[in-house]
């Protein structure tokens, strides 16, 4: 093995989604600390915009790839960066551009593929053109009458019954399931708040389905589906993370044929290549009752939480996380 490295296992970030990355963040803690050859160095950025590290101590992230303890007027330099953040800054493409800035190595995609999966549109443009099947949809930038209009006829050709979407947002923040006409007006602003484009989709009726992509050893592998198994038929924030939620995760979908497996497989790592991905991925699908599965969305630094599919795929599928980890480490 080689010599040890300092790792950078930045969380927080201060968006919607700071309390989950920073439980990631403690999972991930926990498989680096079974690498006797890593050093973490852990920085959380505040919602304060304080940059802090595990004592609380303020810490600066420098452009030659280093941080600075204020208090101890300590220097680390880093070998290796982790963005463990869901969302912005991490999942946008922001701290991938300073990482690459600072030539410092880092685990998941880069800026370019980042972005492009964050924002909804541009993912469903690129799978378009990809010829990767996705839910239909319109998308607007603003609330003039025009594009209410536009998303008003949307909902009238698909029965009444959409999503909208605030397109730079996860963990289900800005998604709206609409099936009331008075709806789509009120929707549609708190949804531009959010984030500059809002897109419709028609409303899919069948299974939630995901699987993890990773790089290992040199092969891009797609784990075999995972379910989400939602009894309100929207999955929220509050069921993702709480813990009363109804909503049930199986690491392995069951009653799954092994054509739609496969169909589901190649789907995953065309996008996975198509989009440039790199290291990680959680893909998600619908199935829809006639067996068609559709991408749904491709989440760059998926959750880590206890509860979280990701790593409980990866780990079903016979690679430990801590061995994932130090693979992308030792070989970046
Ligand atoms: N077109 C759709 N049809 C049916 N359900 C949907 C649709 N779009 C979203 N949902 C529901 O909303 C949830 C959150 O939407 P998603 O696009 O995955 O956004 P996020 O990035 O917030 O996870 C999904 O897991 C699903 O339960
Ligand atoms: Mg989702």
């Amino acid at each position: 093995m080689g010599q040890s490295k300092n790792v950078l296992l930045i969380c927080g970030g201060g968006g919607t989604e700071h309390e989950i990355s920073l439980i990631s963040a403690k999972y991930i803690t926990s498989k680096l600390s079974l690498i006797p050859e890593v050093k973490i160095i852990y920085l959380c950025i505040e919602k304060n915009g304080r940059r802090t590290n595990e004592i609380n101590q303020e810490c600066e992230l420098r452009k030659a790839g280093e941080v600075f303890n204020r208090e101890t007027q300590e220097t680390i330099s880093l070998d290796y960066a982790i963005p463990c953040i869901h969302g912005p800054p991490g999942e946008n493409g922001q701290i991938q551009a300073v990482f690459e800035l600072m030539g410092l190595p880092y685990l998941g995609a880069g800026p370019e593929a980042s972005i492009n999966c964050f924002n909804k549109v541009s993912t469903k443009l690129w799978l378009d053109k990809l010829g990767i099947k996705n839910t239909e949809y319109v998308f607007v930038r603003d609330s003039t009458d025009s594009s209410v209009e536009k998303i008003f006829n949307f909902f009238e050709k698909n029965k009444k019954d959409i999503f909208l979407k605030a397109t730079h947002q996860g963990s289900s923040v800005g998604c709206y399931h609409i099936t009331e006409e008075n709806q789509i007006k009120e929707k549609l602003h708190k949804a531009l708040e959010l984030s500059p484009i809002v897109l419709a989709e028609k409303t899919n009726i069948g299974r939630e389905l995901e699987v993890a992509a990773f790089e290992y050893q040199n092969e891009l592998i797609i784990t075999p589906p995972g379910e989400i198994d939602c009894p309100e038929s929207f999955y929220s924030y509050k069921e993702k993370y709480n813990s009363d939620s109804k909503t049930e995760t199986r690491a392995i979908a069951k009653n799954i044929d092994n054509q739609t497996i496969a169909k589901i497989s190649e789907m995953a790592s065309n996008a996975f290549i198509g989009l440039g991905l790199k290291d990680l991925a959680r893909i998600d699908f619908f199935l829809l009752e006639d067996n068609t599965p559709l991408i749904n969305e491709i989440n760059t630094f998926p959750g880590h939480t206890p509860i979280s599919m990701f790593p409980l795929m990866m780990e079903n599928s016979g690679v430990k996380y801590e061995e994932y980890l130090r693979n992308r480490i030792f070989n970046s």
